[in-house]
């Protein structure tokens, strides 16, 4: 069973990031590079963690017409990065687009879709189709992981709730990276798909994303990264 997971640098500055970096064991960990470092940092905070040797996640949930996306992707060709994320909603010129930009960088990073966003539940997401159209989030992430698949997308960004159903439709090496991971004793803040290490095991996500639950409290960082692996392991 896979034991490594994402941590999300959800930070403003590279300092923060690098602190945390250096405070939690590496083994088991890749590092997720979200806008908010990215835009702040830009390559530099890439070109540190790759100069340490760190597996990158860069999560830039890339969602714009197909000339404007691959050109984006094409330019990331600096320093090495292991995953790169587009929106599944981008439609399949904008994600076959994308894979081919990605195939022409030396290093080959992964591309992986993202279905529905874990801050999404079904009412948040019948607010957004016309007469409020009530879809479940796990059948619209379903849809879109197939889709995806088609296209020739090897993995989602999808809630842990939907991981198992996913996997049933597009087979078992379709990769899940799961956010939206709490505590059970925690708030889940912005996400609502939320599910704990032990049902993300469960329901045999890949990858698990953790931020805040490990990262909110950097006094804490240490011992719920252990509480977290712990967890996630059992
Ligand atoms: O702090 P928390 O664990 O909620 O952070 C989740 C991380 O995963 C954030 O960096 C967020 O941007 C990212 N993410 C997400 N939902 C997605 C894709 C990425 O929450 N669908």
């Amino acid at each position: 069973m896979n034991r490594d997971f994402f941590i999300a640098l959800d930070f403003s500055t590279s300092a923060e990031a690098i602190s945390l970096v250096k405070m939690l064991p590496t083994e088991h960990l890749y590092y997720k590079i979200g806008m908010e470092l990215f835009f702040r940092e830009g390559e530099r905070i890439l070109y540190t963690l790759a100069e340490a040797g760190k597996r990158v996640f860069l999560d830039l949930k890339l969602y714009d017409i197909p000339n404007t996306v691959s050109r984006a992707i094409a330019s990331l060709a600096a320093y090495p990065f292991y995953m790169v994320n587009v929106h599944l909603l981008g439609g399949e010129m904008m994600v076959r687009e994308a894979l081919v930009a990605a195939h022409h960088l030396s290093f080959q990073p992964r591309v992986i879709g993202v279905t529905i966003l874990t801050s999404y539940d079904i009412d948040a997401l019948a607010a957004i189709f016309p007469g409020n159209e009530r879809i479940l989030p796990e059948e619209w992430a379903r849809y879109l992981a197939v889709q995806g698949k088609q296209w020739g997308i090897e993995g989602v960004v999808c809630s842990p709730h939907e991981a198992a159903l996913i996997k049933e439709s597009c087979g078992n090496d379709f990769l899940t990276v799961t956010p939206g991971i709490r505590f059970s004793d925690e708030k889940a803040h912005d996400q609502k798909r939320v599910a704990t290490p032990e049902r993300a095991r469960r329901e045999g996500c890949d990858f698990p994303v953790v931020g805040r639950a490990i990262t909110e409290d950097f006094s804490k960082a240490e011992s719920n990264y252990e509480r977290f692996l712990f967890a996630w392991n059992v």
